[in-house]
């Protein structure tokens, strides 16, 4: 099985997205991978989410490793995984989940927020989590105190990050890269800006 913490310390970033169509999906994605983020996850928030994904894993080079996040349950898995969603993300865990994502023998980043939600999921045999909301939920500080007592564990901070406060997530042992949305803003019109995201990206590429 894919070395999830492998991958995601191969990044700085992991750009979270949501797409209305396949069309916009493939533009932003090409953009991204261009500028060197080769790992995208799609989140499920939208109804093209599994056409969006299908049409990325086709159309970007095999060295593009696709993810399919907001998985809140276990068909929504298994159609992310079939549309060729090479690992899952999730805001959060649960006990069934955590038995129904062991079935299916793919790569989970299981979100928590808490000590507790992450000593759950620990039990639960995961060691590399999604830290989400990250920016409310005590963000860098939380990160620290949570490695003083469970160093074990690896992170991808997500929500709220942005491209000025990444690098400070980044230098931290135990967070692997970090996750967010910043680079693919909509503008007033609703649009996704090619050139802004291209803009922020080699930020990304330059600065982290
Ligand atoms: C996610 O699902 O991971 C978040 O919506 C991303 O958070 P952000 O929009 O604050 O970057």
């Amino acid at each position: 099985m894919l070395d999830l913490p492998a991958l995601l310390s191969s990044v700085p970033v992991i750009p979270v997205l949501s797409f209305r169509d396949t069309d916009e999906a493939v533009k932003v994605c090409e953009c991204l991978y261009r500028e060197g983020l080769t790992v995208l996850e799609i989140t499920l928030r939208h109804d093209s989410a599994l056409s969006c994904i299908k049409a990325v894993a086709d159309a970007l080079p095999k060295e593009a490793v696709i993810g399919a996040g907001t998985i809140l349950n276990r068909d929504q898995a298994v159609a992310a995984r079939d549309a060729g969603a090479v690992f899952g993300v999730s805001p959060g865990l649960t006990r069934q989940m955590s038995a129904d994502i062991r079935t299916l023998d793919w790569p989970f980043l299981p979100g928590i927020a808490t000590l507790s939600e992450a000593m759950t999921a620990r039990e639960e045999g995961f060691s590399c989590l999604k830290f989400f909301p990250a920016e409310i939920s005590g963000g860098i500080k939380f990160l620290k105190a949570i490695g003083s007592v469970l160093p074990d564990l690896r992170f991808c901070p997500t929500g709220g990050v942005t491209g000025a406060t990444a690098a400070n997530y980044l230098a931290l042992k135990n967070v692997l890269t970090v996750g967010g949305s910043w680079l693919t803003e909509r503008d007033a019109s609703g649009e996704i800006d090619l050139s802004i995201v291209q803009t922020k990206a080699s930020a990304v590429r330059a600065t982290l």
